[in-house]
């Protein structure tokens, strides 16, 4: 038996199946499909359909991403060499995410923030202080507002950092973090902040989580919450602590070598830059003049920058960057996949557009023969 690709073009199932391409095109015409040029594609229930007639028994890749390369033999990850893990802050507003970002960065980004409001994921790289171990912290904002992006941020990493202020408590945006971690199954990491404020109480946040559904240490649970204060510094250590051993729990890997892997933080259009996106490798190490595919959209990668606007040869996985050479922007959460050539980025993404073309289509052939069935 052989794997099939999920979606696959007439020319790829050919030399899958070892057959000539004009005998599967006949076979294929003598089963009733129409369209059979080479670059058309066929998905994988069709494929399974059409190995069988030639005899041939066709297993449905789980693989996402088949139709821009082959897919790799299985990988041996506990082989592989340690990455950087990605640590989301999430939390109500103003509950102190990006003021801990500052303290593990030695930064000041919430004195430039507009308002004092993170309207964006920030994605910066730090190594902690006890250990030196690189993480990859993500940012992301507690306004009511930006729902979409902290889906998006649980989405994208490994480990959830929950900020919750000592003096405000469990909040709609907490309780709709948690939602997110839990959706997205990463495990969860408490810090109970602004301890320092005179109007703390860590044991009703203890509580209230508890009765949001954290399985909170105190309780007999496994999520463990830090009582910390940004400001007299409180804490902190012992929250690198359990963030540590969060991060051995985890043992984020990933190989350094083969195709590229990655995935969309944010797309914009920037003056000076044209189209970027920030992204994090996933995996393989992303390099200049690399011909990439996200969504609907390619890239030949003509720049990379990290965090700090730096050039940058080569990011290995775990590592956020910003890069530019997009020919159209990719939506946020997008897989990145590295194409063998300029030429197949091109035709994969044609080959994207024109699904999705044919399924709206189809959806709307349904739509019509729906009414059509009520009217009548
Ligand atoms: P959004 O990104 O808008 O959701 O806010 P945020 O969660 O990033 O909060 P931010 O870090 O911007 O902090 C909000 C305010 O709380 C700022 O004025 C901080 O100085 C203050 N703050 C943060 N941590 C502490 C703390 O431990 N103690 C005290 N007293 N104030 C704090
Ligand atoms: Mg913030």
């Amino acid at each position: 038996s052989i794997v099939l690709p999920k979606f696959a073009t007439v020319s790829n199932l050919a030399t899958l199946l070892q057959v000539r391409f004009v005998d599967l095109q006949q076979r294929m015409q003598d089963m009733g499909y129409s369209d059979t040029d080479p670059d058309h594609i066929v998905d994988d229930e069709n494929a399974q359909l059409i190995a069988d007639e030639f005899g041939i028994e066709g297993q449905v890749s789980q693989s996402h991403g088949d139709d821009v390369y082959a897919q790799p033999p299985p990988e041996n990850l506990a082989a592989c060499p340690e990455r950087p893990p990605v640590i989301a802050l999430m939390g109500h507003v103003d509950h102190g995410k990006t003021t801990l970002l500052d303290y593990f960065r030695s930064s000041q980004i919430v004195k430039g923030e507009k308002g004092g409001i993170t309207q964006h994921i920030g994605a910066f790289m730090t190594n902690l202080r006890q250990t030196n171990r690189q993480v990859c912290f993500l940012d992301t904002p507690g306004h009511e507002a930006f729902l979409k992006l902290r889906q998006r941020g649980a989405n994208l990493t490994d480990i959830v950092l929950l900020v919750v202020a000592a003096d405000d408590s469990v909040m709609p945006q907490t309780k709709e973090a948690i939602k997110h971690a839990k959706a997205a199954g990463v495990p969860m990491l408490v810090a109970i902040t602004k301890i320092d404020r005179p109007e703390a109480n860590i044991e009703k946040v203890t509580a209230d989580l508890a009765a949001a559904d954290v399985d909170v240490e105190d309780y007999g649970g496994e999520t463990q919450t830090i009582p910390v204060s940004a400001v007299t510094k409180q804490g902190v250590d012992d929250l690198e602590t359990a963030l540590t051993a969060l991060i051995e729990v985890i043992d984020a890997r990933a190989p350094k070598y083969g195709n590229v892997e990655g995935v969309i933080v944010e797309s914009q259009k920037l003056k000076g830059l044209g189209l970027t996106t920030s992204m994090i490798v996933r995996r393989g190490t992303l390099k200049p003049k690399m011909p990439l595919v996200a969504g609907t959209a390619h890239c030949h990668v003509r720049q990379i920058f990290n965090e700090n606007n730096k050039a940058l040869k080569e990011a290995p996985p775990g590592t956020p960057v910003r890069i530019t050479g997009w020919q159209d922007l990719p939506e946020p959460g997008d897989t990145v996949l590295q194409a063998s050539s300029e030429d197949m980025a091109k035709r994969v993404v044609a080959n994207r557009k024109r699904l999705i073309q044919e399924a709206l289509e189809a959806k709307q052939v349904e739509i019509i023969n729906e009414n059509r069935r009520i009217e009548h």
